[in-house]
């Protein structure tokens, strides 16, 4: 039996997770959680966003499933995600947005996975008070991290028979951070002489990406351009409560629904739970529980497909708990 430390997270959290406990379950893979409370509930409860205790599951078992944490705006403590990030070295964020089966969205052809470097760029959280007026933020690029997440999106794309790589900068304004991002790209992608590889702007890629989604297969760029693409990604595909992803280090890995902790839906019963069911079977993936990840996705295509049971962010009206239902029925 496999352990995962799990993370109920906040807002819709619990609801998620619930959910996410059920199917799993109902896969019958090898998975036993060690839930924790972590985020601002537990923060303003017992002042530590993660007890110590889910700090000494999460080096014992090396997984994690994390649903959204609220991070106070302008103010208080730093987000839980970029410490997690930070703390195990989550160097990867990989976001796959592919269309759904009859999920409306007004792009076809969307099939594209963004590789999102995860611990530098203006995430560090090194701001400075300059006067009253002024406040400076560092941007930190790095050969090092800039090597290992470009050099684990082209590995993907060879791994899952993808075609082409594309670096997302803005090098022609930062020349020398992204300048450097962009040249390691260009080094690394001559390793890799099966694999198309091109570069965009940022801004570019963003028009590009609604006007021709088609155009992009794997894509990898610095964080804070990952941060804003991928729900621009999301959007493709119907909308953030479908985009999963998994954020890889050495020997930790987390998974988490790309979306927030929707404070305006939360306790509602109305929060679709697909973000982190995906999130869920990318980390069965992750643990050879392949042919159980297979079921839950098949199950959730299948929901998706006949459309009666539908969650209120795509045009039904079906609550967290019916469309759960809904999936394990399609399983069993
Ligand atoms: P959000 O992603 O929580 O919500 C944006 C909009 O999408 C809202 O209208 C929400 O109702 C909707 N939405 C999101 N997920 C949904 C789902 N599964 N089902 C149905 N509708 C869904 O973004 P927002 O409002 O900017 O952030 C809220 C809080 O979440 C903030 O404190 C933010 O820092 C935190 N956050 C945490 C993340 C994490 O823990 N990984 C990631 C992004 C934001």
């Amino acid at each position: 039996m496999k352990k995962v430390t799990l993370f109920k997270g906040d807002g819709i959290g619990p609801e998620i997770c619930a959910s996410v406990k059920k199917v799993i379950e109902a896969s019958q893979a090898d998975i036993e959680f060690e839930e924790f409370n972590v985020g601002e509930a537990e923060y303003n409860a017992h002042g530590a966003l993660i007890p110590q205790e889910a700090f000494d599951s999460i080096e014992k078992n090396h997984v994690i499933l994390k649903a959204p944490i609220t991070t106070p705006i302008g103010k208080g403590f730093r987000s839980c995600n970029v410490l997690l990030r930070e703390k195990y070295d989550l160097y990867a964020n990989i976001r796959p947005a592919k269309n759904l089966p009859n999920v409306k969205s007004p792009f076809d052809h969307v099939d594209m996975v963004i590789f999102r470097e995860n611990t530098e760029d203006l995430y560090v959280g090194k701001e400075e008070k300059i006067d009253e007026d002024t406040v400076y933020a560092t941007k930190i690029i790095t050969r090092k991290c800039s090597e290992r997440i470009i050099r684990a999106a082209f590995d993907y794309a060879l791994e899952n028979k993808r075609k082409k790589v594309s670096c997302i900068h803005k090098a022609n304004i930062l020349k020398m951070s992204d300048g450097l991002f962009l040249s390691v790209f260009q080094e690394i992608s001559k390793e890799y002489p099966n694999i198309e590889a091109d570069a965009y702007i940022v801004d570019n890629a963003c028009m590009q990406m609604v006007m021709h989604p088609e155009k992009f297969d794997v894509m990898v760029m610095p964080n804070l351009y990952g941060d804003i693409l991928s729900d621009l990604a999301s959007g493709l595909i119907g909308g953030l409560g479908f985009l999963p992803s998994a954020n890889i280090g050495k020997e930790i890995a987390m998974f988490e629904a790309v979306h927030g902790s929707a404070p305006d839906i939360a306790g509602q019963n109305k929060a679709n739970p697909t973000a982190l069911l995906l999130s869920a079977c990318m980390m069965l993936d992750y643990l050879d529980e392949h042919q159980k990840a297979e079921k839950i996705r098949e199950a959730i295509y299948k929901v998706l497909q006949e459309g009666k049971v539908r969650t209120q962010d795509c045009g039904g009206n079906a609550t967290t708990s019916e469309y759960t239902d809904a999936i394990l029925m399609a399983m069993s």
